[in-house]
Formats: structure tokens, C-alpha cells, sequence
């Protein structure tokens, strides 16, 4: 057979996390009792209530195609969410929903993104960003930030990077992979250099309820209407009410590029699915108590997981205010010997973690983090400690043995 495929899709690298936790599935399959700390999402079940609304849905014939962009009842409430909570006013032209943050994240770099455009990606980051920004014909421009400045980028290196084609910037507060919460003055420096330099701003705040010790996210919409106006603000369901599978999320902008993004999707898969949309209303529109719990008890864990870490002689973090991941720097074990094998990088790093201490954590260099590997602590507290507990073993063993 002689057919080929796009160079778009022969090129794309298949998502790290979503094959480590593949790999956690066959191994426990195998009996194996991995704990698994690799996974980005809560291990709560959608609140009930929630649920319900989906009974509810289904049993009085919601079951047909909707509006591409969402029942307007969901996009009152998503009006209604980000004027209570960000004090931003948004009509519901201005909203979006689609098969969870990233269909419209993917979306929205299709809206605006022409082949040869640079989107800058001040990183670590998601890594989903620069394989979306390929799959547009874009060309990612990372700008790595420093662990002595909690992973917050500096504008200066921002700035940079800035050319002639530059698109768009695409930032995420609180952060995946970092739990760095970024300060609203980071946020005004980046939103007066879109506005002088003319470009995209993509924000995506996916884990906006994430956030610990006093932290509070900023939407940097609320900079200035300048800065509503060029945001593409990006968020959703999966992570705040625990709903990753039902596949819900949302976009809020100017009506110009909702209206482009409505076009594609109407084209690329219609409506998202029509129960998860009344489900949704719910979620916004309900009560919120199993999300505060929810937040607390991974405020909680982010605790238990950072004492033991500080106890763990060769590997260190910063504290993360969001999310709900640690990401731990694991430079003193790179170079050293674990059973006759070198540990190179983070990816084999995680790779001995797996196989000798039965603990799967996602390598940073795909989140362009080399050298730290990726802790979530959407777990129990009694798997955490276990993991740490094995993760102590592992280390100290790696820390006994000498450098290649
Ligand atoms: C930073 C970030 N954005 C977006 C998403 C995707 O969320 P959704 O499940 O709504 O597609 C994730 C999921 O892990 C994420 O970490």
C-alpha cells in the first residue's frame, strides 16, 4: 500500500499523559498495584446533583441536536458565572460551548491562526498547546520561566519573542504542570503588550476553582476592555465539577471569532453532546458545596504531599498555589545509575518509578519542564502516602548510587 498520511497528522506526538495512563491500566490489569499520580483529574464523582439534571434531561426528550453553540440556557448561565465571579459582561454571542476546554481551545487557534503565525507559550505548559498550534499550520515560540520566580514568565522574555508574526500568546493561570498562580501584575504586563503589539490573547482557566492558601485567580480579561476584547477566555466543567467525561467546555470572546468558531465546529462535530449541556446548567446554576469540598480536600492533600516531599532528601519543589499538581525537580537524580540503568531525563526517571516502585508520574519534557516530573495529587491520602513513602524508597536508592 502506498498511501501516506498528512504531514499534519504523521507529525503530531500522541499525548504523553493519556499514554502513561494507558500503560497504568495494563499494568494494573496484570495485577500490578500501581498507584497512579499521573492522572489530570479529580477522582471525585460528578455531584449528584448533577446527575440528576442529566436524568432529568433524558427523560423529557433532550436527546436531539442543539444550537452548535450550546442551548442558550447553558450560555445564560456561563453569562451569568463569569460576570458573578470575574466580573466580566459577556452576552451569549460571546459564548461558545463544545466537547470539553480543549475542542475549543483547538478551536480558537483555528479561528485566528494562518499557516507560519507564532504563538508564543511561556512554558512549562500544557502540552497539548504547541501540538494544537502544529495541527493550525502555527509555529510555537516557548518562553521558559524560572523556578526562582514560581514559574511566572517574565515579561521581558515575553517580549523577545515578540515579531512580526506574532498571532497570539496562550497562557494558563493556575498552571498545568506548574500550580503557579500568576500575579495580576504578570497579567497587566501581558495584556499592555498584546495591546501594543496588536495580538491574541488566549487564556485558559480550566482550573480557576484550583487554587490554595489565599491564592486567588485573575482572569486577565479584567485588565482592561482592551484586553476583554482581544482574550479568548477558555474553561469548563472537566475539572471544577469533576466532569472530564461527559466533555463539556466553553469559550468566551468577541463575537467576531465565537462566529468563526462556531462555523468550524458546525462543520467539525455540531453541538456538543445535549445532556452534558443540561447538565452543565446545573452545575453552574446549582449548589456549589460538593466543589468547596472538593477544592478542600485537595487543598488538604497538597499539604500531606508537600510535607513528605520536603522530607525526601534530592528532590525539591516550589509550592503550587492551583491546580492540583506538584512538579517535582528531579536534576539530583539525572546522571545516576538504577539497576544498571542510566537515568537520562525525566522520561526514564519515570520510567524506573514505574517499573521498581510501582508509582506513575508524567515526565516534564513533553510540558517543556526537563528535568521535573509531574505529581498530581487528585488521590487519597492514604495512596499519597504510600506513594511518598515509595517514592522516598526509590530516590534514596538512586541517591546511594553514583553518577554514570
Ligand atoms: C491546562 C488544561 N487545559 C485544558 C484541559 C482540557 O480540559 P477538558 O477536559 O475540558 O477538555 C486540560 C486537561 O487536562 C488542562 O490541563
Amino acid at each position: 500500500m502506498s498511501v501516506s498520511l498528512s504531514k499534519v497528522c504523521g507529525g503530531i506526538t500522541a499525548s504523553t499523559t493519556l499514554r502513561l495512563n494507558a500503560l497504568v491500566v495494563e499494568l494494573r490489569a496484570q495485577g500490578q498495584d500501581i498507584i497512579g499520580l499521573a492522572a489530570g483529574e479529580p477522582d471525585f464523582d460528578t455531584p449528584a446533583n448533577i446527575v440528576a439534571a442529566a436524568n432529568r434531561a433524558m427523560e423529557e426528550g433532550q436527546t436531539h441536536y442543539t444550537a452548535v453553540s450550546g442551548i442558550p440556557s447553558l450560555r445564560q448561565a456561563i453569562c451569568d458565572h463569569l460576570l458573578k465571579e470575574k466580573g466580566l459582561p459577556y452576552e451569549k454571542s460571546n459564548i461558545i460551548v463544545g466537547t470539553g476546554a480543549k475542542q475549543v481551545l483547538y478551536e480558537a487557534l483555528r479561528a485566528i491562526i494562518d499557516p507560519g503565525d507564532e504563538v508564543i507559550l511561556p512554558a512549562p505548559c500544557w502540552l497539548s498547546y504547541a501540538e494544537m498550534t502544529c495541527m493550525c499550520g502555527g509555529v510555537p515560540v516557548i518562553v521558559d520561566s524560572r523556578v526562582e520566580d514560581g514559574f511566572e514568565p517574565d515579561i521581558a522574555d515575553i517580549a523577545a519573542k515578540v515579531t512580526e508574526k506574532t498571532k497570539a500568546i496562550l497562557i494558563n493561570s493556575p498552571n498545568n504542570p506548574t500550580g503557579a498562580v500568576w500575579s495580576e501584575k504578570t497579567l497587566r504586563q501581558i495584556a499592555e503588550l498584546a495591546e501594543e503589539k496588536d495580538f491574541w490573547i488566549i487564556s485558559d482557566e480550566i482550573y480557576e476553582k484550583m487554587v490554595y492558601d489565599g491564592s486567588r485567580h485573575i482572569s486577565i480579561a479584567t485588565m482592561s476592555d482592551d484586553a476583554r476584547k482581544r482574550t479568548i477566555l477558555i474553561s469548563g466543567f472537566s475539572k471544577a465539577y469533576a466532569m472530564t467525561g461527559w466533555r463539556l467546555g466553553y469559550a468566551a470572546g468577541d463575537k467576531s471569532v465565537i462566529a468563526a468558531m462556531d462555523a468550524y465546529q458546525s462543520h467539525a462535530t455540531g453541538n456538543t453532546n445535549s445532556i452534558a449541556q443540561f447538565a452543565g446548567v446545573e452545575a453552574l446554576k446549582g449548589p456549589q458545596e460538593s466543589v468547596e469540598k472538593m477544592v478542600e480536600a485537595f487543598g488538604q492533600r497538597r499539604e500531606l504531599m508537600l510535607s513528605c516531599i520536603r522530607q525526601i532528601p534530592g528532590i525539591t519543589c516550589i509550592e503550587p498555589k492551583g491546580a492540583f499538581y506538584v512538579l517535582l525537580d528531579i536534576e539530583d537524580c539525572i546522571g545516576r545509575v538504577y539497576e544498571g540503568k542510566v537515568i537520562t531525563d525525566d522520561g526514564v526517571f519515570a520510567e524506573l518509578l514505574l517499573q521498581y516502585a510501582q508509582v506513575s508520574v508524567v515526565p516534564g519534557g513533553p510540558f517543556f519542564a526537563p528535568g521535573y516530573v509531574r505529581l498530581s495529587y487528585a488521590v487519597s491520602e492514604e495512596r499519597i502516602l504510600e506513594a511518598m513513602r515509595r517514592i522516598a524508597q526509590f530516590v534514596g536508592d538512586v541517591m546511594k548510587q553514583k553518577s554514570a
